[in-house]
């Protein structure tokens, strides 16, 4: 088993296989994220994460939850020319930082340290991506502040949304991520209800949800 995936683990390992591996500082990155127990997005939603930022020429990335810069790295590599991206940790927040430079980019990516929920009602920018990967619990709460940041157009890509299979079985919930699961599942079905909102869920990594904001 791989992480208590919601794919079946042969499936997992072929499309891992296809993956070329990550060279120099992403393959750094996720040694260390490995042996440090980072939690960094799965390679297929990083891999989705580049493909969108190529295919909808993405200039602009507000993400919500950097951890050590990991996915920021990765999509500026794709071809975003500018990240902003919000970490409550001050330890992952420093190592990031570390990373940025590192990696050449600290002039593309601005790292907000503090919590999401005080830093993103202060911010006014308009981005054609937003990427949701923060404490899970708590979408719902960023959900109206990713909106009014997102343009028209633009795409909300929001990850562990199937949380291990959690959000769709009772059966798998475990007792201490009950609200977490709930609030997933109230996040998922806001999603779908929002007008302006096109949604598609995809069982891809541990389940990210593709928004598009109609013009
Ligand atoms: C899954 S990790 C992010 C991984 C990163 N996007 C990547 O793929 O490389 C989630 C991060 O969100 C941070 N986080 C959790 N709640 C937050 C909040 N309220 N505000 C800002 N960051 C938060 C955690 O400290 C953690 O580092």
């Amino acid at each position: 088993m791989i992480d208590d995936s919601i794919n079946y683990e042969y499936i997992i390992r072929y499309l891992r296989d296809l993956l070329p591996e990550r060279q120099g500082i992403q393959g750094e990155m996720e040694a260390f994220a490995k042996e440090h127990g980072v939690p960094i997005s799965q390679p297929e939603t990083i891999k989705l994460l580049e493909l969108l930022i190529q295919l909808g020429k993405v200039k602009s990335v507000l993400e919500v939850g950097c951890a050590i810069g990991y996915s920021a790295i990765c999509m500026v590599a794709a071809g975003c020319e500018r990240v902003d991206t919000i970490e409550l940790s001050p330890d992952a927040a420093r190592v990031a930082r570390e990373n940025f430079k590192k990696a050449g980019m600290e002039e593309k990516i601005h790292l907000y340290e503090g919590d999401a929920k005080e830093i993103l009602p202060t911010m006014d920018g308009s981005y054609d991506m937003i990427f949701m990967d923060a404490a899970k619990a708590q979408y719902g709460e960023f959900f109206p502040h990713c909106m009014r940041c997102l343009k028209e157009g633009g795409l909300l890509v929001s990850d562990n949304v199937l949380y291990k299979g959690m959000t769709a079985t009772d059966e798998l919930v475990q007792r201490r991520k009950i609200t977490i699961v709930k609030r997933l599942r109230e996040y998922l079905k806001m999603l779908s209800s929002t007008p302006q909102l096109e949604t598609s869920v995809l069982p891809v990594g541990d389940g990210v949800a593709l928004s598009y904001k109609r013009r």
